[in-house]
C-alpha cells in the first residue's frame, strides 16, 4: 500500500510546528521519545487512528498508548488512585506507562483503546516529543513506529525502513537514549506489571513498598484485561531465527554478545556485535534493537544470543529477546 510521500524532517521548531499541524489534520507523524520512536495520531480522531492501524498492519484489538505533555493532562483522561499518583509523580516524564480506568467523557477514541474501559497513558521524557505534544495541544496515541511484529525503531532510519510511503512525516531527533519501550503498570486494582520496560521493576517496587503483581497472578479475571503489551507471542522479531542462551557458536551464525568474554567458535561468526563489553545493562538496552536489525541483515543462519542477567533493565531485555526468538 505505499502511496504517501513520507517527509523526513529535522527536529527544529519549524518542523515540530509542521508536525503538530499534520496531526491536527489527521496525519500520521513518527517522532522520537526517550524509549523508541512512536507513530503518532490525534487521539480523538478515529479516522486517523484507523489509518495508523493500517499503516502498521496492527490488529485493532491491540490498544494504543496515549501520550500527553504532563500529569495534569493525564488526569483529565483517566482516574488515578494513590499508587498511580505516586508513580506519576516519581517517574513522569519518563519510560513508564500507566493503564488506568477511563474518566467519563474520556477524549481518547474508543478505537485506540480497543473498546476497553481502561486507557494507557504516558508522559515521555524527550524534548522533541514534549514540544510536539505542547504544540498539538492534546493527547497523541503512538505505538512504536515499526510494522506490527517487527523490531521497534531506535532511530529515524529504522522508521523509514519500515514505514516509508505509509505515513506522512518522520521527525528525526537522532538516536534514542533508553532503547526499549516503556514499562507498563496497570493501576485498576493492585498494581500489576503488564510489560517490563525502560523503567526497572525494582525502582517501582521500591517506591510502592510492595512487589508488583504479574499478569498470571491477577486475583480476579473480572477486569478481563487482555494480557496487554506486545504479549502477542512473536513480536520484536527479526527475520533470521534467534537462538538464546548461547554458550558456543555454530557455523554460519551471527553473535549478539554481552560482556567481556568471547565464546568458543566466535572467531568464525558471520558477524559479531556486543551489546555492552563492560556488561552495562543500560548500554545494552540502548543497543538492543539496532543490533538485532543489523545482525538480521548479515545473512546468517541464526542470531545466537549470549545470556543477559535478569535484573534491572535485564528483565526488559530478556523479555524482548524471548519474543524475538518465539
Ligand atoms: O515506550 C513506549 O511505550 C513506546 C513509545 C512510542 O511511547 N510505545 C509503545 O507502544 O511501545 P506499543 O503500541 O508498541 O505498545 C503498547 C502496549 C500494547 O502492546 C498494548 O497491548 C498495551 O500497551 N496497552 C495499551 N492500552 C492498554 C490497555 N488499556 N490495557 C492493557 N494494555 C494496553
Ligand atoms: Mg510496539
Amino acid at each position: 500500500m505505499p502511496v504517501l510521500t513520507t517527509r523526513l524532517t529535522d527536529a527544529g521548531a519549524a518542523s515540530v510546528a509542521e508536525a503538530a499541524a499534520c496531526l491536527r489534520g489527521g496525519g500520521l507523524v513518527a517522532f522520537p521519545t526517550e524509549t523508541v520512536y512512536g507513530l503518532g495520531a490525534d487521539a480523538g480522531n478515529a479516522a486517523a487512528i484507523a489509518r495508523l492501524y493500517a499503516a502498521k498492519g496492527r490488529p485493532a484489538f491491540n490498544p494504543l498508548i496515549a501520550h500527553v505533555g504532563d500529569a495534569d493532562a493525564a488526569q483529565r483522561i483517566a482516574r488515578f488512585d494513590a499508587p498511580a499518583r505516586a508513580l506519576a509523580e516519581a517517574f513522569w516524564p519518563g519510560p513508564l506507562t500507566l493503564v488506568l480506568p477511563k474518566l467519563a467523557g474520556c477524549p481518547v477514541a474508543d478505537l485506540a483503546t480497543a473498546g476497553l474501559d481502561t486507557v494507557a497513558l504516558r508522559v515521555p521524557a524527550h524534548p522533541v516529543a514534549l514540544a510536539l505534544l505542547r504544540g498539538f495541544g492534546g493527547a497523541v496515541v503512538a505505538p512504536s513506529a515499526n510494522r506490527s511484529g517487527h523490531v521497534s525503531p531506535t532511530c529515524a532510519a529504522h522508521v523509514e525502513a519500515d514505514l516509508d510511503g505509509r505515513i506522512d512525516m518522520i521527525v528525526d531527533g537522532g538516536a534514542v537514549a533508553v532503547g526499549v519501550e516503556s514499562t507498563i503498570i496497570g493501576c485498576f486494582g493492585q498494581p500489576i506489571l503488564l510489560r517490563p520496560g525502560g523503567l526497572p521493576r525494582e525502582a517501582i517496587e521500591r517506591l510502592l513498598g510492595r512487589p508488583l503483581l504479574l499478569p498470571v497472578e491477577e486475583p480476579s479475571s473480572a477486569t478481563r484485561q487482555p494480557l496487554a503489551p506486545g504479549m502477542l507471542e512473536s513480536h520484536y522479531a527479526p527475520r533470521t531465527p534467534v537462538r538464546l542462551r548461547a554458550t558456543g557458536l555454530r557455523p554460519g551464525e551471527a553473535l549478539l554478545a554481552f560482556g567481556p568474554t568471547a565464546l568458543p567458535g566466535q572467531a568464525n561468526a558471520a558477524a559479531v556485535l556486543n551489546l555492552s563489553e563492560s556488561g552495562d545493562l543500560a548500554e545494552a538496552a540502548t543497543n538492543l534493537f539496532g543490533y538485532l536489525r543489523a545482525l538480521d541483515a548479515a545473512g546468517a543462519t541464526a542470531i545466537a544470543v549470549m545470556p543477559v542477567p535478569p535484573h534491572g533493565l535485564g528483565e526488559a531485555i530478556n523479555d524482548r529477546l524471548r519474543r524475538a526468538a518465539a
